[in-house]
């Protein structure tokens, strides 16, 4: 089965907890994180504080999107806050390998995030180490930017690698999902998507049509 994951940084943090309850009532899978240091990406979103609060809001899984330099020094201080899956980015670490065994010691779901313009060949030989891959369908660091269309033949050339050595792995797709472009990515059997501004938090507040739209696709 398909899973969405709403991205909280699109969410009216000034009301979280209300968010957060009509968004399970929506049955969402879980919760997006995403988590800047305005040096990987030049902008900031939710710091440890409120991922720690979030933490305590909700027994939904938590999928915690590092958009930060050097990752692999805070890989503790992250699991400890009891989340569910982290995304370390390709292109933020030098030894990423060094990295996901961190996290795979630490019983997390260890994923990892590639930006737009990496090609998948960056990360074939690591794909028998991971959980997840998250397919950046935007440049990371903002919410409510443009689709990029080349992403498609990037999911598509992953999956081929996938199904051909048989890994155990997934792909999650992140940024500008419109209805649309997951029913698109769907069709190319990606298993999980990020919803932001595009098709969550927008005008209507009903999380359970849209959800239940998302489902029917
Ligand atoms: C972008 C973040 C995304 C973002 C999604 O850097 O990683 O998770 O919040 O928001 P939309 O869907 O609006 O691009
Ligand atoms: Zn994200």
């Amino acid at each position: 089965m398909v899973k969405f994951f709403p991205s909280l940084m699109c969410a009216d943090i000034s009301n979280i907890r209300d968010e957060i309850r009509a968004l399970e009532d929506a049955d969402v899978d879980g919760f997006h994180l995403d988590l800047m240091d305005g040096k990987f990406v030049p902008n900031f979103a939710l710091g440890l504080e409120d991922i720690k609060a979030i933490r305590r809001l909700t027994d939904k899984p938590l999928d915690l999107h590092l958009m930060i330099d050097e990752p692999e020094q805070y890989i503790d201080l992250f699991c400890d806050i009891n989340i569910d899956m982290i995304s370390v980015h390709f292109e933020s670490c030098v030894h990423i390998d060094r990295v996901i065994k961190k996290i795979k010691n630490k019983e997390k779901k260890a994923g990892i995030a590639i930006n737009p313009g990496t090609s998948i060949d960056s990360i074939k030989y690591l794909l028998s180490e991971v959980d997840f891959i998250l397919i950046m369908s935007v440049n990371p660091g903002f919410a409510g930017q443009s689709f990029i269309d080349y992403v498609f033949d990037k999911v598509k050339d992953l999956k081929k690698i996938i199904d051909k050595k048989n890994h155990n792995v997934e792909i999650y797709a992140d940024g500008a999902l419109s209805l649309e472009k997951i029913r698109m990515l769907k069709s190319e059997k990606v298993n999980g998507f990020v919803l932001g501004t595009s098709v969550l938090f927008n005008k209507s507040k009903d999380y359970s049509e849209i959800i239940n739209n998302l489902r029917a696709l």
